[in-house]
């Protein structure tokens, strides 16, 4: 059997590894359903291993802090050991449907684009966002949470919206 290079990192014992606490491990196995579940909507296009990799390892970051520097720390650790860059950029621009680099100065992030582009990328992003510790939420929860904690015309809330209806075929308007 040819194993896939990315089918060592969609175990939870990386997670174990690297320390993180049982409920991010418990949370990242619900992401990767769910980011499975949506990727059905794409077949042939995407690449599912990546998917299930970088749906285990989104929050490894958590190991260390729980703020929105999460995604930075957790693809430095991911970089630092060797993960390939594309499970790495997975990790790094899964925050909401992105940061744009203007938005990070803002928030003091290291200035740089955060978006997620790929296919992939967007799959773990949005799976991310549609599920809340284990369960799963719809668009209007996700919202309501980022216009709670933005503001509700911070430019990231439509951003989320086009994404949901880019890898859903729903038609949510803002
Ligand atoms: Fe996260």
């Amino acid at each position: 059997m040819i194993l896939s290079q990315y089918n060592q990192y969609y175990s939870s014992n990386i997670l174990k590894e690297f320390n993180c606490p049982t409920y991010v491990i418990e949370h990242s196995k619900a992401v990767m359903l769910k980011a499975t579940n949506l990727a059905f909507n794409f077949k042939g296009d995407v690449d599912l291993d990546l998917v299930k990799a970088g749906s285990m390892v989104h929050d490894v970051g958590r190991s260390k802090t729980k703020g929105i520097k999460h995604a930075i720390i957790g693809a430095d650790i991911l970089r630092n050991n060797g993960v390939p860059s594309e499970i790495v950029e997975i990790v790094e621009r899964h925050i909401g449907a992105g940061i744009t680099r203007e938005e990070a100065e803002i928030i003091g992030l290291p200035s740089k684009d955060y978006l997620p582009v790929t296919l992939e990328e967007k799959l773990v992003a949005h799976a991310d966002n549609l599920i809340h510790g284990t369960n799963e939420v719809d668009l209007d929860f996700v919202v309501r949470k980022w216009k709670n904690k933005l503001g509700v015309d911070h430019p990231s809330i439509s951003r989320i919206i086009k994404l949901h209806n880019e890898l859903t075929g729903e038609s949510k308007l803002p």
